[in-house]
């Protein structure tokens, strides 16, 4: 099989934003994922005050622990414990169980923090780390002096790598102490930030040189309820006075039940901002339009009582673009960037669909114009299996004139490879396209029997070669969702799994990753037989260039089971260097998954390739994804 580059006849510009990433706070994304804080639970906010605390007492009752709720006093972090200490032996304390346990890892630091408010006598904190035998990792004491609430802070070294560790605060002394935030954070974290990040997480993320980062979702934009919808403004300012929200997956989901998970909001706007600066990403916020999910209830709030959502919008772009000298951006200067963020777009909505949307999103886009007629604007169609809601959707948003419309595909393989096709002849002067959330479906959507397997990951590659070779349209693609805590998802399949120690790139993130890094700047046409490749013999391919690397770069799905002998004819260079390099993606099996225990099972691998006559001639393997880079 032959193909040819016309390498001379550039189609369009590859957004830089094309290959992105979509963080939701789903399978412990964020508090137990990537959010480095190790407490659960730690200012006593969830529902059940003490879920996740143990009292530890031996013998006769040496103390006792109240939760103390001050209500309006101190909205956001109404409820702390006092703790009366009966005993000067330091027998009596509490457990905090952490997210499925604690990772902890030998040599490294670990950053205690307290508000504490001694009340009466004088009653000291011995703090340790156990293992799951009671064995200690490593410990410190703290002693609060004085009646005002004040931060205590102390670190110690833990002795031993730990994936289930335990934090122990015993009290020592007699007396009553009121105490509020516990935490315990690694040194370690990413820039080793204060209240900061995972730092294989986020190194996971920036590997992939994501265009763009969305976030805070998905479905938690929305809330099951208008009440615990996502409010951007309850996640920035001084930790302790942030708010704390009941997930919107705290439920049982598709036969999974998860009764533990709440938003600290310690990962907050600011947070993410500063993310997707670090990344080198596009920060993309999604807010609430005025609808709770429509997979609840559906809950809307009147046309009329709609502004405090839009002034959210506007003030959001304050918060990000605006100089000190304005509210928001004081408090963004306050919080610690003085430079504004430079946020380029935001969407209205997450999968919102039906009429009530269109009204409400009408009044956001009059109003954000209005005042930031630069600011892109993401649009929802929704994600329907019928099509029928799509459609609609994605007629009245043409009508609006959209900026860009985000659309969601959790389909079966076999709907991807169908699909390479799909914007080959989509409205070029209409709406740019956001694939914003999509990942193949190895059993159903959402299936908890799905599987990050090779199959997935292949025909989604293909899928992406459509998704490349129309860049003229689509603005921007992500894979979701991101992450999934072994032991605490409620969704899959997932990009990147995690423990409480380790993590690992499944082969969708290796197939995104590769789109990514391989990106580009424009599109030229990549033929097989003078045809586009959309399946023919298994192939899918498309073809960039990058004109600051002076690099030709073509991608090429073999979807078959055989190898083909495959000849690339490039027209259109003057020269190319006499060597390219070939990556592959690939497996025998399409059932192969990566694992704790294999990660790299499929990741993949680099070879040298010869260009003679300006052709390459390359055996592509069976179930393979090929990156051809040659020099030019
Ligand atoms: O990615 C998981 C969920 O799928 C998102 O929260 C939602 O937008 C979609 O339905």
């Amino acid at each position: 099989k032959t193909f040819t580059v016309k390498a001379n006849e550039v189609k369009a510009s590859v957004s830089p934003t094309l290959w992105g990433v979509f963080f939701e706070d789903i399978n412990l994304g964020a508090d137990g994922g990537i959010y480095a804080e190790l407490v659960k639970n730690r200012s006593f906010e969830f529902d059940t005050p003490l879920m996740g605390w143990k009292l530890l007492q031996q013998g006769e009752e040496q103390g006792s622990l109240l939760v103390n709720n001050r209500g309006e006093l101190n909205g956001a972090n109404s409820r702390f414990i006092r703790v009366t200490s009966k005993t000067p032996t330091g027998n009596f304390g509490f457990s905090n169980e952490g997210f499925r346990g604690m990772g902890i890892k030998k040599g490294n630091q670990y950053d205690f923090s307290v508000l504490a408010s001694q009340q009466e006598g004088t009653v000291s904190l011995v703090v340790e780390l156990t293992n799951s035998k009671g064995e200690k990792l490593g410990s410190t004491t703290i002693t609060p002096t004085g009646k005002p609430w004040k931060k205590y802070n102390a670190s110690f070294t833990a002795t031993a790598t730990e994936p289930k560790a335990m934090l122990n605060i015993y009290m020592k002394g007699q007396g009553i102490v009121d105490l509020d935030m516990i935490s315990l954070f690694p040194k370690d974290t990413w820039k080793n930030r204060p209240n900061g990040m995972r730092a294989d997480l986020v190194q996971l993320l920036a590997d992939m040189k994501p265009g763009f980062i969305r976030f805070p979702g998905g479905c938690i934009v929305e809330g099951r309820t208008l009440d615990e919808r996502f409010q951007w403004k309850k996640t920035i300012g001084p930790v302790e006075d942030r708010g704390y929200l009941i997930n919107r997956w705290n439920t049982e989901f598709k036969h999974r039940l998860t009764t533990d998970y709440y938003q600290s909001f310690g990962l907050g706007f600011y947070e993410y901002f500063q993310l997707a600066e670090d990344i080198g990403a596009e920060p993309l916020p999604i807010l609430n339009c005025g609808m709770a999910c429509q997979f609840n209830t559906a809950e809307v709030v009147p046309l009329e009582s709609l502004d405090p959502y839009v002034q959210d919008a506007l003030d959001l772009i304050e918060f990000a673009n605006g100089s000190a000298d304005t509210k928001w951006g004081k408090m963004r200067a306050d919080m610690g960037h003085p430079a504004p963020f430079n946020l380029k777009m935001m969407g209205v909505g997450n999968e919102n669909w039906g009429p009530q949307y269109i009204d409400r999103l009408k009044i956001f886009t009059q109003a954000i114009k209005a005042k930031y007629p630069n600011i892109q604007l993401v649009n929802s169609s929704g994600t329907d299996p019928s099509g029928e809601r799509f459609d609609y959707l994605n007629g009245e948003l043409r009508k609006m004139n959209a900026d860009i419309i985000d659309e969601h595909y959790y389909r079966a393989p076999q709907w991807f490879l169908d699909n390479a096709k799909r914007y080959d002849n989509y409205d070029r002067k209409g709406p740019k396209v956001f694939a914003g959330e999509y990942a193949a479906q190895s059993v159903a959507i959402a299936s908890p029997d799905n599987k990050n397997n090779w199959q997935c990951a292949l025909s989604e590659a293909a899928f992406m070669t459509g998704l490349e070779r129309n860049a003229d349209v689509v603005a921007m693609a992500s894979y979701a969702p991101l992450f999934a805590h072994a032991e605490g998802w409620q969704w899959t399949p997932d990009m990147i799994w995690v423990d409480n120690l380790k993590s690992y790139g499944t082969p969708n993130y290796h197939v995104q990753k590769l789109f990514s890094t391989n990106k580009g700047t424009n599109v030229v046409p990549l033929l097989l037989n003078n045809e586009v490749a959309t399946g023919q013999d298994g192939y899918y391919a498309s073809a960039v260039l990058d004109k600051n690397k002076k690099e030709l770069i073509l991608k090429v799905v073999n979807a078959s089971n055989k190898t083909q002998e495959t000849d690339f004819v490039i027209d259109g260079l003057s020269k190319i260097a006499a060597k390219g390099t070939l990556t592959v993606l690939r497996s025998d099996k399409l059932d192969q998954v990566n694992s704790f225990e294999n990660p790299t099972a499929i990741s993949p691998a680099v070879k040298d390739i010869t260009v003679k006559d300006k052709k390459v001639k390359l055996p592509l393997q069976p179930y393979s994804v090929n990156v051809i880079k040659l020099k030019f």
